[in-house]
């Protein structure tokens, strides 16, 4: 089966291929020749991964899944939440990101937070939503080089490392994308 991973990040497609069963042949947008930017106008993370996959099926034809993710964060009423990439502004900086959110949440006793991720799939004219949730704490300063985005800050529950100082291994099998897409890859099989 082929199937569209509506992405272009490149560490995410590496994540889920390990996660994929062999019989699926895993497409990325550039495989499909689409070089355009996929919209995600929406305010939430379920309705941007919606967006995003059905638009890949209406415009290119491809069975198709989109995710959408995002950093939710207690003291700060869930915020960035949808708007985690561009938290620090359109430059979609990882490291502005880290810098404004540990600034945000200097001198607060709260610092529990969730990465959320949902996985939209368009499979044969009919549409599915699976979502991960992995609950932990933003640290004080950055810790590790591995992964991306977020990752030096958060330190996910029953973890005394962030998930920039863990194996991808260990980060898929606790982390928000591998739990939504574990979900997924159950559907396929089933
Ligand atoms: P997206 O929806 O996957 O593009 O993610 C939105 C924002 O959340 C981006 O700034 C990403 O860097 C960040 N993000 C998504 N997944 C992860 C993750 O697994 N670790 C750290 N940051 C992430």
């Amino acid at each position: 089966m082929q199937l569209v991973f509506a992405t272009n990040n490149l560490n995410k497609i590496k994540e889920v291929q390990a996660l994929i069963p062999e019989h699926i042949k895993l497409l990325s947008l550039k495989d499909i020749g689409c070089f355009e930017d996929v919209p995600e106008t929406q305010n939430t993370i379920e309705a941007n991964a919606k967006q995003k996959a059905a638009y890949i099926k209406k415009h290119y034809g491809y069975n198709c899944f989109a995710d959408d993710t995002g950093l939710e964060v207690e003291a700060l009423q869930g915020k960035p939440g949808v708007y985690s990439a561009r938290y620090a502004g359109e430059q979609r900086n990882a490291e502005d990101n880290n810098n404004k959110l540990l600034e945000a949440l200097k001198n607060k006793q709260n610092r529990q937070a969730q990465f959320k991720t949902v996985i939209a799939l368009e499979l044969d004219n009919q549409q599915h939503t699976f979502t991960g949730i992995c609950k932990g704490e933003i640290t004080t300063s950055k810790y590790g080089e591995k992964g991306f985005g977020y990752d030096p800050i958060f330190k996910p529950h029953g973890h005394d490392i962030t998930f920039a100082e863990m194996e991808l291994n260990l980060k898929n099998s606790i982390g928000h994308r591998g739990k939504a897409i574990n979900l997924l890859v159950n559907f396929l099989n089933s």
